[in-house]
């Protein structure tokens, strides 16, 4: 992204807070993303990775507390309702799912799945949106010819989530959220998705937030990474430094969890462990219990700070110097 372009998608000191949850699910996120980038997205399984997406698409419970703003352009999201957000969904903003053969609907044709899509947003009546659609299938290398007239079930596993990508993308949207896309697919067929949407990346000038809990299938696909954990960012960064040079303690043990070429992961994720410090949820570093750096300055909440080319949220950082903190931060979340 250029300096000079505004960004695609901005959110800012966003929360998500479940009706009932002792903790927020999201605290206080802020990113953009922008015009033909990739913010891959990292964390382990209830991190509040999907959290993030659906709050973008007006899609988590009515019970949920939102805060913050989520801007599309120059459209605030966060609040929008009805028909204002329905404009807006699959138009300007889509979703793709993981589950892609569960999420097609096994008794109807694909095609007319892709259409029903397609009406639903856009004028036109069904030869044009039959002729949309087969345009949308040959985007993501499909024929339509083979694919308009089948059922989900006479389709590979690959073949579905390139449907899935091409249903999201066949009502013009140019931000898209991709929440897990690859992971129930090999790993072969999971290196031709990523392909695939770096080339619709670059084709289409898309935005795109990739959510992978896999730091090593971000590193094929991301032009930056942010980490959460428990909610919050705890290192955002371009992505050849996130994985060789990562500052944040949880972005080390995530990428030590990638399994590597010839060899198992380097361990598996580090335990809560009685011998190191306490949860400081009263403020302090909430992966504190985890952290085998954890010191007693610990106790206060980290903000982010820069470290050299990343932004990171820890006291005691790995390798790099610590430059600047607060003032710059906007700066650096780019
Ligand atoms: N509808 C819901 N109601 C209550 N709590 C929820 C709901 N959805 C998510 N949560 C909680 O919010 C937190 C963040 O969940 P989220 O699904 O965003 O995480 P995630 O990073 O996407 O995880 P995963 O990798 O498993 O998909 C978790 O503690 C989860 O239990
Ligand atoms: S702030 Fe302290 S406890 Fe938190 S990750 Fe950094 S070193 Fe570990
Ligand atoms: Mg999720």
């Amino acid at each position: 992204m250029t300096g000079a372009e505004p960004a695609a998608l901005t959110i800012r000191d966003l929360s998500v807070r479940f009706a009932g949850s002792p903790e927020p699910a999201v605290r206080n996120v802020s990113f953009t993303v922008g015009r033909g980038e990739v913010l891959g997205v990292a964390g382990e399984s209830g991190s509040g990775k999907s959290s993030i997406a659906l709050a973008a698409l007006g899609l988590l419970p009515p019970d949920a507390e939102v805060t913050g703003s989520i801007r599309l352009g120059d459209q605030e999201l966060v609040g929008l309702r009805g028909r204002r957000l329905r404009a807006i969904r699959g138009r300007r903003i889509a979703m793709i799912f993981q589950e892609s053969v569960s999420a097609l609907h096994p008794m109807r044709r694909v095609g007319d799945q892709i259409v029903r899509v397609i009406r639903a947003h856009l004028p036109g009546d069904r030869t044009e949106a039959r002729t949309r659609a087969a345009g949308a299938l040959r985007d993501v290398r499909l024929d339509p010819d083979r694919v308009l007239d089948s059922y989900p079930h006479q389709l590979s596993g690959g073949m579905c989530q390139r449907v899935m990508i091409a249903m999201a993308l066949s009502c013009g949207a140019d931000v898209v959220l991709a929440d897990e896309p690859t992971t129930a697919l090999d790993v072969s067929l999971q290196k031709e998705i990523l392909v695939l949407i770096r080339e619709l990346v670059a084709a289409r000038g898309l935005s795109a937030v990739f959510i992978s809990h896999d730091l090593g299938v971000l590193g094929d696909v991301s032009d930056r990474v942010m980490v959460l954990y428990r909610g919050e960012v705890k290192e955002v960064g371009a992505v050849d430094a996130m994985l060789s040079r990562p500052r944040h303690p949880y972005s080390q043990a995530l990428l030590d969890c990638v399994p590597r070429l010839g060899g198992d992961r380097l361990r598996t994720f580090p335990e809560i462990t009685a011998e190191r410090p306490g949860d400081w949820t009263g403020g302090g570093c909430n992966y504190a219990a985890r952290c085998d750096r954890a010191a007693d300055d610990c106790r206060e909440h980290p903000e982010l700070r820069t470290v050299e080319e990343s932004l990171v949220r820890c006291r005691h950082p790995l390798g790099g110097t610590t430059v600047a903190t607060g003032a710059d931060r906007a700066e650096v979340c780019r």
